[in-house]
């Protein structure tokens, strides 16, 4: 072998693989009275998983609708949403985007989570069970509001800014 392709192969060899960030939203089948302790068996479940296998991202949802956003190996995404695709807790699982990236943006969250709000509602119920033609600037958006919601999930202050509502009252 050339000595350049030999050095090239060595070099792409020892390249660490990229992570990749999934973003998907589903249609929640959990009848409400148990949602709140269907929600804390998924993320009991995440936070263990994922930290095993290098996973971080962040968990949004409303009274119908999940929306997830996973970053970390491509190969433990993938196995990941097989299981994930599988669960009867949901149903049209539709991936939004998935892609290679250098940085994540939830990167100290094995699962972060925010809590349901009408906000969230009106960026994700819009684009269930929309197939034909994404749009893309309204995903960027959701994943937009994903990290900031999912980021500011245990700061009442921060998440009032991120829904545009007035900070919370000084108790
Ligand atoms: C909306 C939603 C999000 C989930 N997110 C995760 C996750 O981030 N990590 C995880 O391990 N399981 C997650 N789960 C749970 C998996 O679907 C699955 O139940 C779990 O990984 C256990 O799989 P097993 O029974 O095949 O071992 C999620 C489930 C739902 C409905």
């Amino acid at each position: 072998m050339h000595p350049i392709a030999r050095n090239l192969r060595r070099a792409g060899a020892e390249k660490k693989p990229m992570d990749r960030s999934l973003l998907y939203i589903s249609r929640k089948t959990i009848p409400l009275e148990t949602d709140k302790a269907e929600i804390a068996n998924i993320l009991a479940t995440a936070r263990v998983h994922n930290a095993k296998v290098g996973i971080t991202g962040g968990l949004i949802n409303t009274n119908y609708a999940f929306a997830q956003l996973l970053e970390g190996p491509g190969e433990a995404i993938d196995d990941l949403m097989e299981r994930i695709e599988d669960d009867p807790r949901h149903v049209n699982v539709q991936i939004l985007r998935y892609y290679p990236i250098t940085r994540r943006k939830l990167p100290d969250w094995s699962m972060a989570y925010s809590g349901p709000s009408s906000y969230v509602a009106n960026r994700i119920e819009p684009l269930l069970g929309k197939d034909l033609e994404p749009d893309h600037r309204q995903i960027d958006r959701l994943a937009a509001m994903l990290v900031q919601f999912a980021s500011a999930h245990d700061d009442p202050a921060e998440l009032a800014e991120a829904r545009g509502e007035p900070p919370p009252a000084w108790s």
